[in-house]
């Protein structure tokens, strides 16, 4: 099962780069970084887009966010193999700028398609641009820390219900030292939330 759901984002993959998605994006990019973790995971973390080293090493959350991001999972009793870490946009912006609207409208039904192939309880969107694809009016400063259950319908018409747990961005708190502490709290909570939740 799990080999089947690897397979099938590998295939996911190949198709994002045959069909030429964001091909400004992809030419200045060292790699595309689809994802790291465990394709049968419950939970789903979503992020931005892949920074310097998440280009280099072709995996997300692997530079000062994802340290946080790794400390914050291990406070809340989980590891990066338990669950299933990925962005929106799967090439490094240049300057680290962020994505451009039609950049992540561009990887959105492959989002969505990951997200089915992997079928999580569970998808925590880490920060604003994650935020609003699954909940486009909702604030952040509101809505942090708590689950909704969204509708989300399908290029294909199919329609599916995700648990949708907007959390900030792990980034947040390296600018923002106060901010640490927020993240940690809500990051313990998931696995309440979720439990509750089901
Ligand atoms: N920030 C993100 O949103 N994603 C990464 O992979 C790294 C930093």
């Amino acid at each position: 099962m799990e080999r089947e759901k690897s397979r099938q984002l590998d295939d996911l993959k190949q198709s994002i780069i045959k069909s030429r998605i964001c091909p400004e994006l992809a030419e200045q990019a060292t790699q595309l970084v689809m994802g790291d973790g465990n394709p049968n995971a419950d939970i789903v973390f979503i992020g931005e887009a892949p920074g310097k080293k998440e280009d280099e090493q072709g995996l997300p959350f692997v530079g000062a966010a994802g340290k946080f991001l790794n400390e914050m999972l291990a406070a809340a009793d989980m590891e990066r193999s338990d669950v299933y870490i990925t962005n929106i946009v799967k090439y490094r912006p240049s300057n680290n700028r962020d994505p451009l609207p039609e950049e992540k409208a561009a990887f959105l039904p492959y989002l969505l398609r990951q997200l089915e192939i992997i079928d999580p309880k569970a998808v925590i969107t880490l920060g604003r641009h994650s935020m609003e694809y699954f909940l486009p009016d909702a604030k952040i400063s509101q809505i942090h820390g708590h689950a909704v259950r969204k509708k989300v319908v399908y290029h294909d018409k199919k329609e599916h219900e995700w648990l949708i747990i907007p959390l900030y961005h792990p980034a947040a708190a390296l600018y923002n030292g106060g901010m640490r502490s927020v993240l940690i709290d809500d990051f313990v909570r998931v696995p309440d939330i979720i439990k509750n939740k089901k």
